[in-house]
């Protein structure tokens, strides 16, 4: 009997599906689909209990309905009452609006939904018991991250390149909170992260063709652009130099959290100012789990090294000022000759990259520059490409690309690192990558480390 009536109940949210009324279309093309209000995501007629609800947030248990009480006929407005006083009982929250309502001010119905949220979900989405901790679904954790980001407060959040500790760009005592967590020093830049790259002329003042081209091919992806900023960024944002570095990041994650938020975050990898970037959410969690509301889980990253760092002045041609996840070819072949000024990382322009970076604890060598007579070799690790160095434990070493892969060596490279760093040893031995391609970004974060 019960599995019947589920049966016509699906039926008629089929039909109820394509059939919409104007308002009830209008409603979810216009706000719901596609949208998640804050971080949310609806269902359209669902069913649930004896009911159809025309729009459903599972998390939040809302439902959001677009009509008068049916339409004027008395017998069903009663049991439409009962209906929903008994869906009441069981925790749901109906938001009722009128097609009048929905049809003549859609945004003002949008804001209603946004404040209930607002004022909702924290007692209905509790925070995550344990700092650090990660939750089921997509959704939940995105509406997590939004809620703490809304606050002012500081997340953990997965890219392609590395993970990022973010927080409100734009909110100078949320950005402050970044640079005390990782003990980062005011003069050392953050990057802005953007949901799309339609965003960049909301906080660059000059945006050139060239600039555009390089966006246009690479975006989502491992390329941050340093351009003149608008006055909107605050200057504790980009250590009072008048740039800004832009970035839309390649993740799934962040960018539904960078869609879902009114602005844009400001992101240095999530590690202690110095120490090697985090390729996980667990590497975030070992150093810095303590300090941070939340950690934003997405998986390993796929490119594992930071992004490329490409500068716009005006008047000026492009300059690489950080090598990284997008090679020097690549870009090139978009947009022509590009000079490096790699050396300045230490200087004003790029004051992050100072020459001891990324470091590990324990010392790092190249190994041509050492008689491998007069170490240790049980308490020596090494980094190799694609072959492991003899006479050195073949469990202290790590191979980054059996088959010779820049790619695959570059997403293995920063856990290589810390893996050995946590091994007790004495010394980690290197080697000089092919000096091509992703190369040299593997070059230059090693001869970093080595300082
Ligand atoms: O891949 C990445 O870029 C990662 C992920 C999280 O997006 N972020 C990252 O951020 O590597 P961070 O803070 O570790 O390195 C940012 C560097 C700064 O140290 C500085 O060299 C440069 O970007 N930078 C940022 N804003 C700049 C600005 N306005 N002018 C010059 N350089 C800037
Ligand atoms: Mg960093």
């Amino acid at each position: 009997m019960f599995h019947h009536y589920n049966k016509k109940l699906k039926k008629n949210a089929q039909s109820h599906r394509n059939n919409g009324t104007k308002a009830e279309v209008r409603l979810w093309c216009e706000l719901l689909r596609n949208k998640q209000m804050l971080g949310f995501s609806f269902l359209r007629q669902r069913p649930i209990d004896n009911y159809i609800a025309d729009f459903f947030c599972k998390d939040l248990k809302l439902i959001i309905v677009a009509d008068g009480y049916s339409h004027g006929i008395e017998e069903i407005f009663i049991k439409d009452i009962e209906r929903e006083k008994r869906l009441i009982e069981l925790g749901y929250t109906i938001l009722r609006f009128s097609d009048k309502e929905v049809m003549n001010d859609i945004n003002n119905v949008g804001m209603s939904i946004e404040n209930w949220i607002n004022e909702n979900r924290e007692k209905i989405i509790p925070l995550p018991p344990s700092k650090g901790d990660t939750v089921s679904t997509e959704s939940l954790q995105i509406s997590k991250a939004v809620q703490l980001l809304l606050d002012g407060k500081v997340v953990a959040i997965p890219t392609e390149t590395v993970y990022g500790l973010a927080a409100n760009a734009l909110n100078e005592d949320a950005v402050s909170s970044i640079f005390a967590i990782k003990k980062r020093p005011y003069f050392d830049p953050l990057i802005v992260h953007i949901g799309g790259e339609n965003e960049v002329v909301k906080y660059a003042s000059y945006y050139p063709e060239l600039a555009q081209k390089l966006a246009k091919t690479f975006w989502p992806g491992p390329l941050t652009l340093i351009l003149p900023k608008k006055e909107l960024i605050p200057d504790m944002v980009t250590s009072g130099l008048p740039f800004v570095g832009l970035r839309v990041p390649n993740h799934s994650l962040s960018l539904q959290l960078l869609k879902a938020l009114p602005f844009p975050l400001a992101a240095p990898s999530a590690n202690p100012f110095g120490y090697v970037s985090p390729t996980s959410a667990k590497h975030v969690a070992d150093q810095l789990g303590d300090k941070i509301d939340y950690i934003l889980d997405g998986g390993s990253c796929e490119v594992g090294i930071e992004s490329t760092i490409v500068m716009f002045e005006k008047n000026n041609a492009p300059v690489i000022l950080r090598l990284g996840g997008l090679s020097v070819e690549a870009i090139e072949e978009c947009i022509g000759k590009v000079s490096l000024n790699i050396a300045s990382y230490s200087k004003p322009n790029s004051p992050g990259q100072l020459d001891k970076h990324y470091a590990t604890r324990t010392p790092l060598k190249l190994v041509n520059e050492l008689d491998l007579n007069t170490i240790n070799r049980a308490l020596t690790g090494a980094i190799v490409f694609n072959k492991p160095i003899d006479n050195i434990p073949i469990e202290n070493q790590r191979i980054l690309s059996k088959n010779k892969s820049l790619a695959e060596a570059s997403k293995n490279l920063f856990s290589a690192m810390r893996d050995l760093d946590a091994c007790h040893l004495d010394l980690i031995l290197t080697e000089m990558f092919p000096q091509e391609g992703l190369g040299l970004a593997i070059n230059d974060r090693l001869r970093r480390a080595r300082g």
